[in-house]
């Protein structure tokens, strides 16, 4: 179809631009509109103008289909979206008689707005999860079978530590059949009231963390559900509860089942049981799953889960009975971590629409004060003036545009940052105890940082490193990534974590690198983020979304522990140094002796014995090197002035090389 630009005299076009977007929205092909009467009658006739100036010779082909009725849609109700060109050009009185046009041919749709409009309809948001469970973390059985586990032991940490209970938590994988498998995981917590269960474990959404800021390790209220929901989708077995509230009530029994359609818990069975453990939760679940052992396996999981939760005892009893007990490293519970509201600076605007809203405050200076954090009186009268409002504003009084002005001025305001005692560290002594209870190696560090803000959410990250020992020398390190205490096993590549371990040189603290690579050696890193709110990449919370401000802190730690690896790095390379210094000496010593005993009269066995004593002085602390040290000083360079020298050798063996 010929188009063709409006080219008329300037003042007619600007005009036709100017007072009709809509025609020039279409960029219908258009001759030079007549002049405008009224702004309806403008319409009309730019519509009407809008009627492509074919040439009769040359009709548009009409489409093989049954042509359209005028004005209709193509479906012959005459409802369509847009009227007709031809209908608008002869319900326009005053356009001035124009040549005979051919009218396109309307267009023939495969269905029509009333047809989709009866099929639109809510969606329930567990068909939506049941539908997309790769974004809840059950993408394959294997992974699925992970992320159970992970959903019902993270909650059980929680509980526990928000009653001050120190945790003890049984897992078990039973295989019932293959690609089948029952999982249990029971806790000494607080226990969940009879009233609660249906909906914590039947209903997606439901939960007691969302709504606060506060480090956690759930926050969304959707983990167990999402379990069990997976469980009932691929075996039609309901999720199995038992919990007790204390040793004078009996524990509840309850098998729920998940209504998908309804988002909404169906009790097939509940009742009032005795149970032998004074308090606590038992979830059982059986799903489509696959166990394997290794990287991202459950194994991996309960053991990273001791590692950062050194005040948690963990019994793991795999599917083929095995089992592994991880002993509490630590009686000390971590701090309790406080409640806080949220940060002007962390709020966006359709969130400050909706508090201006949902307030009970009655001025604008009240809700400020009341609802958000580190704001004063001043400080909310100043936000106020700078929004050109008022601090007795009626907080629902503020329409759109008032409450952009306001977000802008938060935003511009200064403030001090959050309190940052909402967050609760691992500590760097616990990193390190649990690293040393799980990993074998010779040098251990920890840094734990300050915390710091992004988008107003208070946060802090750790760090540690576990070097030496029997860890393989030239494969990759392993990169241990945490989110308020929890293990991440997927997505490693999408990490924050990872981009704050590739943006630093590793060869400057004695670990080999290849360009873009992680580093090499026999090590292992560690990084906690912990905050009051983990910014996820996804639902199914496998990956720290990469705010420059949490990648420059998880840098920062890793530095601060990479120095104090250097450090080790080339103490212990000095050493082997001086031992290799100490055997040639003592290699000519015998030599030397004898010579001396010629020369001045002395007693051989004496010059040899003071030969001896003289080295050992030079070194205290290697009165007998053994023999694997010394080996070892035969391959080892000689000490380095930087680091970034002394990680030009292979690093050395650890277990030998320092005593
Ligand atoms: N073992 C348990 N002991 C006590 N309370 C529990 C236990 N498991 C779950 N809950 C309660 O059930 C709620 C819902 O748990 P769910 O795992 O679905 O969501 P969440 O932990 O709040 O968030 P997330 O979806 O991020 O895991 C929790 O908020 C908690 O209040
Ligand atoms: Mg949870």
């Amino acid at each position: 179809m010929p188009t063709r630009t409006v080219k008329g005299k300037a003042g007619a076009g600007k005009a036709a631009s100017a007072k009709a977007p809509a025609i020039k929205q279409l960029e219908l092909p258009t001759p030079t509109p007549p002049p405008a009467k009224s702004s309806d009658t403008r319409t009309r006739r730019a519509v009407a103008a809008a009627t492509p100036a074919l040439k009769p010779s040359a009709p548009a082909p009409a489409p093989a289909a049954a042509p359209a009725p005028a004005g209709g849609n193509g479906n012959g109700n005459g409802h369509g979206d847009h009227p007709s060109p031809a209908l608008a050009a002869a319900a326009a009185p005053d356009v001035p008689e124009r040549p005979a046009v051919a009218t396109p041919a309307a267009p023939v749709f495969r269905t029509t707005a009333a047809a989709m409009a009866a099929k639109q309809r809510d969606i329930s948001v567990s068909e939506f999860f049941a539908k997309n469970r790769h974004l809840l973390g059950f993408d394959n059985p294997r992974k699925a079978l992970l992320t159970a586990v992970k959903e019902a032991v993270d909650n059980s940490l929680d509980a526990c530590e928000e009653a001050g209970i120190l945790p003890e938590i049984t897992v078990i994988l039973e295989e019932k059949a293959e690609d089948r498998f029952r999982m249990i995981v029971q806790d000494n917590g607080p226990g969940i009231v009879k009233q609660q269960i249906p909906k914590v474990f039947g209903k997606l959404l439901y939960g007691s963390k969302f709504h606060t800021l506060k480090m956690s390790r759930g926050q969304q209220g959707i983990g167990i559900s999402a379990a069990g929901m997976y469980g009932q989708i691929t075996t039609g077995k309901p999720i199995v509860i038992t919990s007790r509230t204390g040793p004078h009530k009996q524990a509840h029994y309850a098998e729920i089942h998940l209504d998908t359609a309804r988002n909404q818990p169906e009790i097939l069975k509940e009742a009032d049981i005795d149970w032998t453990h004074p308090h606590g939760t038992r979830v059982e679940i059986e799903m489509t799953g696959r166990y394997l052992r290794g990287r991202a396996s459950v194994d991996e999981y309960v053991y990273q889960t001791a590692i950062a939760n050194p005040h948690v005892t963990f019994h793991y009893v795999m599917p083929d009975q095995s089992r592994v007990d991880y002993e509490r490293a630590t009686d000390r519970l971590p701090r309790e971590p406080k409640v806080i509201k949220p940060h002007p600076y962390g709020v966006e605007l359709g969130l400050l629409i909706k508090m201006l809203d949902a307030t009970t405050s009655r001025n604008l200076r009240g809700m400020m004060t009341s609802e958000f954090c580190r704001v004063s009186s001043r400080a909310a009268d100043e936000i106020c003036a700078a929004a050109q409002l008022k601090g007795e504003n009626r907080p629902h009084g503020v329409d759109r545009v008032a409450a952009e002005r306001l977000h802008k001025a938060m935003q511009a305001a200064k403030l001090m940052a959050p309190p940052t005692d909402c967050i609760s560290p691992i500590g760097e002594d616990l990193i390190e105890a649990g690293l040393r209870k799980v990993i074998k190696a010779d040098f251990y560090c920890a840094v734990s940082r300050s915390p710091v803000v992004y988008r107003g959410n208070p946060f802090l990250v750790e760090a540690g490193i576990a070097y030496g020992g029997e860890m393989p020398q030239d494969e990759l390190v392993r990169v241990l990534r945490y989110a308020n205490r929890v293990p991440l096993l997927y997505q490693q590549s999408a990490c924050a974590t990872t981009e704050g371990v590739l943006s630093i040189d590793w060869k400057s603290y004695g670990l080999a690198q290849s360009r873009g690579a992680l580093p090499a050696g026999p090590a292992v890193l560690l990084v906690h983020m912990a905050s009051v709110w983990v910014p996820f990449t996804s639902e199914s919370k496998e990956a720290v979304a990469d705010y420059p401000e949490i990648e420059k802190e998880i840098k920062l730690a890793l530095q601060e522990c990479g120095r104090k690896l250097a450090s080790h790095i080339r103490k212990k390379q000095h050493l082997a140094y001086e031992i290799k210094r100490r055997s040639i000496f003592l290699a000519y010593a015998g030599v030397l002796a004898e010579s001396l005993e010629g020369l001045c009269g002395v007693k051989k066995a004496r010059i040899e014995a003071d030969l001896d004593r003289v080295s050992k002085k030079a070194m205290p602390d290697l009165a007998e090197p053994p023999r694997a040290a010394e080996e070892e000083a035969d391959a080892a360079p000689p000490p380095a002035g930087d680091p970034a020298s002394a990680a030009a050798a292979p690093p050395p063996d650890a277990n030998g090389g320092e005593k």
